[in-house]
């Protein structure tokens, strides 16, 4: 988190708002937020497809009208595609990695893929890309009185579109920015 209000702070140094021209600046929040849908995708199975023929997979027989559910939570936690999956590792899209969430890339699929994929992609992003450079611009973030961070739960509620196991409780403190 000190990273990323760093970076925002110093792309909207002497600004009043963060605007759309200064995300494009912010590399490190992109990546963050592809991060954290790599390992918290909301809707963790995608939308159930059907195959249109029979089919064998890895030497499985698929009939056709078989439902098909992807595990796209497990593909983008694969440690066949990254160091320390488990771990919330943002310097992993840094760099000259290239992948990204639009379904060229079948190891991160939290938008889904091929002719089903979210439609929504573009208006999600801005948005959360938006709503999270502003709060850390403006405020600095505590958690509660009596919780520790290596205690903080992230764990996922299970179930077709995936929340906070806990609720989110912090403690927001405004930043003057003209000191
Ligand atoms: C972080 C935000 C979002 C995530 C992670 C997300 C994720 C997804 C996923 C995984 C699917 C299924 C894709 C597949 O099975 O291949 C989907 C479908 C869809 N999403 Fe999103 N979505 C988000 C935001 C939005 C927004 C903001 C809108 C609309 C404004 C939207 C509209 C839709 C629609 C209409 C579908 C159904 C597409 C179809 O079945 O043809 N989504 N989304």
């Amino acid at each position: 988190m000190l990273k990323l209000q760093q970076e925002i702070r110093m792309v909207c140094h002497n600004k009043e708002n963060v605007t759309e021209e200064d995300l494009k600046k912010m590399t490190w929040l992109k990546a963050v937020i592809k991060e954290t849908l790599r390992l918290h995708p909301p809707a963790p199975l995608l939308v159930p497809r059907e195959s249109s023929e029979e089919t064998q997979i890895n030497g499985y027989d698929v009939p056709k009208g078989t439902k098909v559910l992807i595990n796209a939570w497990a593909i983008n936690r694969d440690p066949k595609f990254g160091q320390n999956p488990e771990e919330f590792i943002p310097e992993r899209f840094m760099g000259d990695t290239s992948v990204d969430f639009r379904g060229n890339h079948f190891q991160l699929i939290p938008f889904g893929g091929g002719r089903r994929i979210c439609p929504g992609i573009n208006f999600a992003i801005s948005n959360i890309e938006m709503m999270i450079a502003t709060i850390l611009f403006h405020f600095n973030w505590e958690l509660p009185c009596g919780i520790i961070r290596d205690e903080f739960d992230m764990s996922d509620a299970p179930g077709l579109s995936v929340r906070r196991n806990e609720k989110l409780y912090l403690v927001p403190r405004e930043v003057d920015h003209t000191i």
